[in-house]
């Protein structure tokens, strides 16, 4: 039987920081072209697992494939198939957005390709401010800037770190256009988020992390029916957490 890889494969993946166990065993898998919701509390390990996956920490155990393909052993193959745009903000405040994408390609390995970059600060509605420093952006031009960046080397499996934390609710709608756009085209996406909405809006699946374990992994609808329909994903969440505290010890 041969099958197309999934677009991740996390396989008992474990990150220790000294004694402290972050990421506990998680197995999981998102498939392709789906849009995989994470969802946890704070300090969970949402951004610890990513960036096991991304390349930016290193897994402590178990393995972790992009594609088919092993992030520790195929790093360069990997981290040209991910794309993260990352919970802080993290671009140069001095370079303009035109600047900041083409130092983006460059750092993906690519030739300058100013007609790409121009191209997306297009579709991210920054081309009035193609030349002005990042600092001076609006809140929300700064993360639409952070996804542009992550877009430049047409990444396969987007990564979504709380995306639109303490974004105003125009600027969510707009990035949950964007999202689905995105999948459209193709490209997988796993977001993290606390808006509990927003999952039950874009999901496909969802996965419950707390404390470093993953509780559950279900399709969304799976998820909502354990509200008999009636509940809000956000109370089905609570319940989640609260019932996983009582046989998650750490
Ligand atoms: N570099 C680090 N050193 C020590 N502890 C860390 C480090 N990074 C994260 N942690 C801890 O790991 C846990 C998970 O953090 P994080 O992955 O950021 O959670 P989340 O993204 O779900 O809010 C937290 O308790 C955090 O304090
Ligand atoms: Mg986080």
């Amino acid at each position: 039987m041969s099958q197309a890889p999934p677009a991740l494969r996390c396989d008992h993946v474990v990150k220790r920081f000294g004694d402290f166990v972050a990421v506990n065993d998680v197995s999981l898998e998102v498939r392709p072209g789906e849009i995989f919701a994470l969802l946890g509390p704070n300090g969970a390990g949402k951004t610890t697992l990513i960036g096991c996956i991304t390349g930016l920490a290193r897994a402590t155990g178990g393995t972790i494939e992009v594609f088919g393909h092993d992030v520790q052993r195929a790093f360069r193959k990997t981290r040209r198939l991910v794309g993260l745009v990352p919970q802080e903000i993290n671009f140069d405040p001095f370079l303009s957005p035109y600047q900041s994408l083409l130092v983006q390609q460059g750092l993906m390995g690519q030739k300058p390709d100013p007609a790409r970059a121009d191209a997306l600060l297009s579709t991210f509605s920054l081309s009035d401010h193609r030349d002005a420093y990042s600092r001076h952006l609006s809140g929300g031009m700064k993360r639409r800037l952070l996804v542009a960046k992550a877009l430049v080397h047409h990444p396969k499996l987007l990564f979504l770190d709380e995306p639109t934390a303490g974004v105003d609710v125009e600027l969510r709608k707009e990035l949950w256009e964007e999202v689905r756009r995105l999948r459209d085209e193709g490209t997988t996406i796993v977001l993290t988020t606390h808006y509990l909405e927003e999952a039950e809006m874009l999901a496909d699946r969802i996965g419950v992390l707390r404390k470093g374990q993953l509780l559950v992994v279900e399709s969304r609808d799976e998820m909502m029916a354990r509200g008999g329909g009636e509940k809000r994903l956000e109370d089905i969440f609570v319940q989640l957490v609260r019932e996983g505290a009582e046989e998650a010890p750490r």
